[in-house]
């Protein structure tokens, strides 16, 4: 995995990855469409699945001169959109029993497999029936078209604020759940018809159903390609293969939302946005101590480091933190900003916080888990009318220098007003 990352680093000191050109006239498309044949569903045509209102629907269209561009519940790096969301649903009154693919342009479900003693339960490790099973995918093309063999981070941190996206859902209805790495996702790939364009990252299940064990698949999924054309990135694609050779433990009963109320968070997903700009204006130490409630804990919990800039929260020294320890005092406004190549929201935040491992056996999942917590990050500055944005790109060595540390960077989140 270390061989990945390095080459997927942005170094000052070398060049920077990436073209610096790129024809956005040639971007591929950011959703995937069944033909018309397929049956479609309205998702609030069925009390049942309401939740899944809240997973990555639209929620505002911004227009640049003739160009208008959907933003979603969840957000990504670039606006490129790579995952998509499957459902396996059993028992919902007026639906039959099937594997439906989401559709967040139109909030609907495609029904693209209908079941019979077969699911998806067959490829994990609990085969048992369950009420709901959504598995997340990425058509990695979606990404490499801009962001070429850097993309292997962005596919995992999309799919990180994705399934933070699914557990606010899962949160507002108190519906309990699983988040499981530990599929056998090579089969299920290949069931699917996928031809390594797309790929399976990650599943989460709800709700005992009956206790019947299920069969393979009984027929291969229809595939579609998920963008309207595709280049093969063999580096993409190998890094795929050599993600998940180990198994990490299920993640459930997470203490990261309880505390909000629902409507508040309701509101809170739904207004969700990246900010652009910050007015460079303090927060307190209350919001800073609310905002990353359980947070530090959750993170060391998985190995993940977190080091943070305070660069303006009142009454807490300025300076660098790793979890919430003070390392060192001072300004480092301008640092930060160099650090996230050059933008200005790393430094006229209150706080921007990195993202760190020295875990490598389990790269694949803490990446992911680092997209997850930035995602509840979003949602709880939200609901106190604060504002925050991702930040991916960012330089791998001076950051490294920067914070003393071996660790590898994954991730750079900007919090402030
Ligand atoms: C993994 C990731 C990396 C991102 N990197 C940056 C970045 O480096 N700079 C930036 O201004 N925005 C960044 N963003 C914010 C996206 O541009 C934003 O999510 C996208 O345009 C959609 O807008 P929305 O979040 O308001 O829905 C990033 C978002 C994600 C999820």
């Amino acid at each position: 995995m270390q061989k990945f990352h390095d080459k997927t680093n942005i170094n000052a000191k070398k060049n920077l990855t990436g073209s610096s050109f790129i024809d956005y006239r040639t971007q591929p498309r950011t959703y995937k469409k069944y033909p018309h044949f397929f049956l479609s569903f309205n998702i609030n045509d069925y009390e049942e699945l309401g939740f899944l209102n809240n997973i990555g629907k639209i929620t505002d269209t911004k227009t640049y001169g003739n160009e208008s561009i959907q933003l979603r519940v969840n957000p990504s790096a670039g606006g490129l959109y790579p995952n998509e969301v499957y459902i396996q649903l059993r028992g919902i009154k007026g639906l039959v029993s099937g594997v439906y693919h989401y559709m967040p342009l139109e909030n609907k479900i495609t029904l693209i497999h209908e079941l019979s003693n077969d699911g998806l339960e067959y490829y994990f490790k609990e085969k048992n029936q369950k009420k709901f099973i959504f598995l997340l995918s990425n058509a990695y093309f979606r990404s490499s078209w801009k962001y070429e063999q850097r993309a292997i981070r962005y596919l995992l941190l999309d799919t990180g604020h994705i399934l933070g996206s699914i557990f606010a859902a899962l949160e507002l209805e108190n519906i309990p759940f699983d988040i499981d790495f530990n599929f056998d996702k090579e089969a299920l790939n290949s069931d699917f018809s996928f031809d390594n364009y797309e790929s399976f990252y990650v599943a989460v299940s709800c709700g005992d159903y009956k206790k019947i064990e299920v069969k393979k698949l009984r027929t291969p999924i229809v595939n579609v390609c998920a963008c309207d054309y595709q280049i093969k990135d063999t580096f993409i694609e190998e890094f795929y293969k050599n993600s998940f050779k180990d198994d990490f433990p299920i993640i459930s009963n997470i203490d990261l939302l309880k505390d909000i109320n629902k409507k508040i968070l309701y509101e809170a997903i739904n207004k969700r946005r990246s900010i652009r700009a910050f007015r460079n204006k303090g927060i307190t130490k209350e919001d800073f101590l609310f905002i990353t409630k359980n947070i530090f804990e959750f993170a060391s919990k998985y190995d993940l480091e977190i080091y943070f800039i305070n660069n303006n929260i009142s009454n807490m020294k300025k300076g660098i933190y790793k979890n919430v320890k003070l390392q060192k005092e001072g300004d480092f406004k301008e640092t930060a900003i160099k650090l996230a190549l050059n933008q200005k929201l790393a430094g006229q935040s209150a706080f921007t916080l990195f993202f760190t491992s020295s875990n490598i056996k389990n790269y694949f999942y803490l990446y992911i888990l680092s997209g997850f917590i930035s995602q509840i990050l979003y949602l709880r500055t939200t609901s106190i009318n604060l504002s925050s944005s991702g930040i991916g790109a960012y330089f791998d060595d001076i950051t490294k220098e920067f914070f003393e540390t071996s660790n590898n960077i994954f991730y750079v989140f900007a919090i402030g007003k």
